[in-house]
């Protein structure tokens, strides 16, 4: 263990993209050690760090689901970190375990904010930040709760090669839907359709996109999964079937203007009345007394073959976590993004 610690503090909310220099500070201290440690407490070094777009929201000082970060607060994220230390009868020196460590290299944890890894059969140890971590279980919950997909509907997945993305498109296939992924590049398209199983995939960057959803929705779209809002939200209004459920879990294009001039809105939400649109939105923490359930659900897919996972693992220790949150909004990561903070040996 090094006897120094690196750790991203907030230093200024942006009002636009992230300003890597800028938005963060990157403080070197003394590392914390296990003298230091009370009872329920664990000292942990991280390993594998979560990015998550929903960072940008917690940067904006307004009424959210969780409280918006203090200038100079630790940035806030999850990781899956190693025991050094253990005053928890939870934990044991050596063990891999779930922490909200935040963006740092070493951190103590209370008992509230770590959880021990329980890899079902099929699942690997990153999988616990992607297909099996919170991104997953978002789209199991998602779609388990509020969007309900039945064989032969057309389900419509936006941010469809993201992390939340590839597994709500091969849920939906595995309930028996007619799946349309909607990404960034010809190339995430190809991954979807010929790695991942979606019938369809639209490039929303090409001038042909309106026209190719249209062609791809001749029967109108039942359900659609929001992860960036904008204007495809808006083109898959136009294009609701009569009842349609839209799943609202996201609105990516969107969380760079918090705190800037522009306020996004939507157009076309006359739909929602026109055609008995249910919109309704949801948060993965509101299910956690269910995730136990749900992972080995969502293991005994990946075992199965009927879910395969995609990570993009960004090597270079805790500093390329400053870019690597800019590269998830310039889309750069297919499925997980995941920063190694230090090579599991
Ligand atoms: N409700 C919940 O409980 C919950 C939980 C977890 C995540 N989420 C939300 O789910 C969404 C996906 O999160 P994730 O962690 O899985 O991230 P992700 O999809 O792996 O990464 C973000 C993706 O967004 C796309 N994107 C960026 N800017 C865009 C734009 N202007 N228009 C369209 N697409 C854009 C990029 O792909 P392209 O190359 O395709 O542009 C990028 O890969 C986010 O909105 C996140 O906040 C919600």
């Amino acid at each position: 263990m090094s006897s120094k610690n690196l750790t991203f503090h907030l230093a200024e909310r942006p009002t636009g993209n992230i300003v890597p220099g800028r938005t963060f500070k990157l403080v070197e201290t003394d590392a914390p050690t296990a003298d230091k440690l009370k009872d329920g407490e664990i000292l942990v070094e991280v390993i594998y760090l979560s990015l998550d777009p929903a960072l940008r929201i917690w940067l904006h000082d307004f009424r959210s689901y969780i409280p918006a970060l203090k200038i100079d607060e630790k940035i806030r994220g999850s990781a899956i970190t190693r025991v050094l230390a253990s005053k928890s009868p939870k934990a044991k020196q050596g063990d891999l375990v779930f922490a909200h460590s935040g963006w740092t290299e070493y951190a103590i944890v209370d008992e509230n904010n770590f959880f021990p890894i329980d890899l079902p059969q099929g699942a690997q140890l990153t999988d616990f930040l992607g297909a099996i971590g919170v991104t997953g279980l978002t789209a199991y919950f998602g779609l388990e709760k509020v969007g309900n997909p039945q064989p032969g509907e057309t389900v419509v997945v936006s941010g469809a090669a993201g992390a939340t993305g590839i597994i709500v498109g091969q849920i939906a296939k595995i309930r028996g839907s007619r799946v349309i992924g909607i990404a960034g590049s010809d190339e995430k398209c190809d991954i979807l359709t010929k790695e991942l199983g979606f019938n369809v995939a639209l490039n929303y960057k090409k001038a042909s996109f309106r026209e190719e959803f249209e062609r791809a929705t001749p029967g109108l779209v039942d359900l659609y999964w929001d992860n960036v809002g904008g204007e495809i939200l808006e083109l898959a209004l136009e294009r609701a079937a009569k009842r349609a459920r839209f799943v609202m879990c996201g609105g990516t294009s969107e969380y760079n203007s918090l705190g800037g001039e522009a306020k996004p809105g939507v157009r076309n939400l006359l739909q929602v009345v026109i055609n008995r649109i249910r919109m309704e939105g949801f948060i993965a923490f509101d299910y956690v007394d269910e995730y136990p359930q749900a992972r080995v659900e969502l293991g005994k897919w990946l075992a199965e073959g009927k879910i395969k996972r995609k990570e993009t693992i960004l090597k270079g220790g805790l500093k390329v976590a400053e870019t690597g949150i800019g590269d998830l909004f310039a889309g750069k990561n297919v499925g997980k993004m995941i920063v190694e903070v230090k090579p599991l040996e």
